[in-house]
């Protein structure tokens, strides 16, 4: 495993005694895989399509919460806090990230989930089964806002927690940007593997935007080293967070906390100019399944995830990539240089899953709805016995269901039958 250092601290020496940090990634710097199956479907000419692969920064967890973590929780530490505290939605990456670190830092470190309602899918019930296997503590609220509000009752009743904001980003330009740090780095890093010619410049990277805390470190670090990509931010939450007033503000602010800390840091200001932020992705609101999310998930992984190890998922990469998409199907386009900001984790997950096996009643009451409510999965709508049940690839698993392999046991009247029931339960909205 190798644990570095911020490549910004090589730039900047003054900041690695300025900022707090911890070692939590792997495998830095993360890869950056070419994508010809892509370029192929869309017949560019000349242009070329990579992906940095964050996915695999942690050896559990991967995506771009991690990068966040490594200044986030360095303060965590530093502060000696007791636990962390965060809100997101039910099906939230972030408070998983942010429930697994904490038990990596464990035994001390606690971690309490303030979390409130996204559509529900499988992902979201898989999720909060997670939470709990690694020991965080959740909570329902009312709605983000109330939710939110809810949390900060929680902070001010125990000041030894860690209040992290929500998707670890300053909110309406309030909070700390160590978060933002993450990805300032990230441009330091990308901009090395430019000049030891891993990747050509990149006339475009797209990512997705939710706290914006990520796109807002990686514009503010490409335009501190001067970098001609131009970032293409894509809404995957409603305007209260992911609007380009919020991302000029996080990048700004992360600019001037580093200067303040460092003079040598080049004196330059974050403009509407320097990204592009898209809009029209995100369906009726945040975690909805789009018609075009998910044929881009679903493209992706035929094309190039099955072979090179990685899935996008509907609530941000896949529409990150549904932008990218109709970008890639304008002429103009077709002969740029284009890197895909993978931020959601490759990493198998099914085997926690597993042990927890689907016992959701231990979960808080509140909770149990969730599952009650609906069904997703083959083997909650067959019914499927429990010996069958522990032998089939499908149970628990993220990919397998019983019509994608051929030994399922149970007799074809009950596959039709479970299908059928499953084509209304995942729905797509058409956006
Ligand atoms: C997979 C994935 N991609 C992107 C984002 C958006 O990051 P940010 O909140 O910094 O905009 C998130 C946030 O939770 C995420 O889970």
């Amino acid at each position: 495993m190798e644990l570095g250092k911020p490549v910004l601290f090589y730039f900047y020496p003054n900041l690695e005694k300025k900022i707090p940090w911890i070692p939590l990634l792997m495998g830095l710097p993360t890869n950056l895989d070419r994508l010809t199956e892509l370029e192929n479907e869309f017949d560019l000419k000349g242009g070329e399509i990579y992906i940095k692969r964050d996915d695999k920064i942690h050896h559990i967890y991967g995506g771009n919460k991690l990068r966040k973590f490594e200044f986030i929780f360095g303060k965590v530490k530093k502060k000696k806090k007791k636990g962390v505290l965060t809100t997101g939605g039910i099906g939230t990456n972030h408070g998983l990230a942010c429930a697994i670190i904490c038990h990596e830092l464990s035994p001390t470190l606690k971690c309490q989930l303030y979390l409130f309602h996204q559509p529900l899918t499988w992902h979201v019930q898989r999720s909060l089964l997670l939470f709990n296997y690694f020991g965080a503590k959740i909570h329902l609220g009312k709605g983000d806002v109330g939710t939110f509000i809810k949390s900060l009752f929680f902070k001010v009743l125990h000041p030894r927690y860690f209040w992290m904001f929500p998707g670890g980003s300053p909110l309406f330009g309030i909070g700390s940007s160590l978060g933002t740090f993450g990805f300032v780095n990230a441009a330091f890093e990308l901009k090395k593997q430019i000049d030891q010619k891993f990747v050509p410049e990149p006339d475009a990277i797209f990512i997705a935007g939710g706290s914006v805390g990520t796109a807002a470190g990686l514009i503010a670090g490409c335009k501190l080293l001067g970098l001609k990509s131009k970032v293409h931010v894509v809404a995957v939450y409603t305007s209260l967070t992911s609007n380009p007033s919020a991302v000029m503000k996080n990048a700004n602010k992360a600019i001037k906390f580093l200067r303040k800390r460092d003079k040598s840091i080049p004196n330059i200001k974050v403009n509407e100019d320097d990204f592009v932020f898209i809009t029209g992705y995100l369906g009726s609101g945040y975690g909805i399944k789009t018609s075009r999310g998910q044929n881009a998930v679903d493209r992706v992984f035929e094309l190039e995830g099955h072979k090179k190890g990685f899935k996008l998922e509907t609530t941000y990469t896949g529409k990150a990539m549904a932008a990218l998409f109709d970008y890639l199907k304008q002429e103009e386009n077709k002969n740029k240089t284009i890197l895909f900001w993978n931020t959601y984790n490759s990493n198998d997950l099914d085997k926690y899953l597993k042990e927890t096996d689907f016992q959701y009643k231990k979960l808080p009451k509140k909770f149990h709805k969730f599952y009650e409510e609906s069904k997703f999965q083959c083997w909650q709508i067959t019914n499927c016995p429990q010996d069958i049940k522990k032998s089939c690839p499908a149970y628990l698993n993220h990919e397998y269901r019983f019509w994608k392999f051929t030994d399922c046991m149970l007799d074809e009247q009950k596959q039709r039958k479970a299908l059928e029931e499953l084509k209304n339960v995942i729905k797509l909205e058409d956006a």
